[in-house]
């Protein structure tokens, strides 16, 4: 767990009710990190929640990606400063990562998250590579159901791109999967830029994700991160 005087604290912010401190992943986080994603999206998640996906399945998904976020210093976690409980992550990457190791091996469950996900980000890019460094992929944002509605997830998507242009990306990418995070994420100065339809989409002939039609569907949208975004009140000189 960080403690106050480590060097990966980026800001305290006073939450209506309690302080919630933020601060870039270590690797030491990795357990309460997954069980709070694994959590948060089989709860909440409208794609997670139709493909049936068990908190430990979504889990094992978040553990292939902890080492990277370790090593890339891009990932956020938010801790209650009281108790020191995390209560949000940011899960975030260098868009021209590799997918990790053992992705394949996932269960069959994830392969319309990942097809319907996986369409928005080709037609994005149409062909066009990402250079490392270039741009952050904000990839798996959640914040534990007793901390919901306290502006968590907005702080942990500013202080997301404000450590990115620190770093010197230049772009913010996400796929928004439901009306919730995509206000945040719009409200974060993102744009929408693709978009699929739940009740339209088919995955092997099936409506995989009918039962979701009413969260209209997920949408890729962007930011262009500028320099004088990278300071303010949250940044450290
Ligand atoms: C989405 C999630 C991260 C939001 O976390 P949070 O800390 O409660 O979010 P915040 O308090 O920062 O902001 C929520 C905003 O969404 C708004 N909101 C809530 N429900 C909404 C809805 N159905 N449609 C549109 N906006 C909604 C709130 O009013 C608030 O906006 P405001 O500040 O302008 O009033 C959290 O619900 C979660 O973990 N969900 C499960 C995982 C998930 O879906 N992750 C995103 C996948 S891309």
């Amino acid at each position: 767990m960080a403690d106050d005087a480590d060097s990966n604290a980026l800001d305290q912010v006073a939450s209506p009710g309690q302080d919630i401190k933020y601060s870039l992943y270590q690797a030491s986080d990795a357990t309460e990190m997954t069980s709070l994603l694994g959590e948060a999206f089989t709860q909440f998640d409208p794609p997670a929640v139709a493909a049936g996906l068990t908190p430990s399945e979504f889990e094992e998904f978040v553990r292939l990606f902890c080492p990277q976020a370790a090593n890339q210093g891009l990932t956020i976690v938010a801790r209650a400063v009281e108790t020191g409980e995390m209560c949000g992550a940011l899960l975030t990457e260098d868009s021209a990562s590799a997918p990790p190791d053992g992705i394949d091996l996932l269960s069959a469950k994830c392969n319309p998250v990942f097809d319907i996900l996986g369409q928005l980000d080709e037609e994005y890019r149409s062909g066009q590579a990402v250079h490392p460094g270039a741009s952050i992929h904000l990839f798996l944002l959640g914040v534990a159901q007793p901390f919901a509605g306290k502006g968590i997830a907005q702080q942990l998507v500013s202080e997301c791109l404000a450590n990115g242009t620190r770093k010197g990306f230049s772009m913010a990418v996400t796929e928004a999967t439901n009306k919730t995070s995509q206000h945040v994420f719009r409200k974060q100065g993102f744009v929408d830029r693709v978009r699929r339809s739940y009740g339209d989409y088919r995955f092997d002939g099936q409506a995989t994700f009918a039962s979701i039609a009413d969260q209209g569907g997920p949408i890729l949208m962007d930011k262009r991160l500028h320099r004088s975004d990278g300071g303010g009140d949250l940044g450290r000189s």
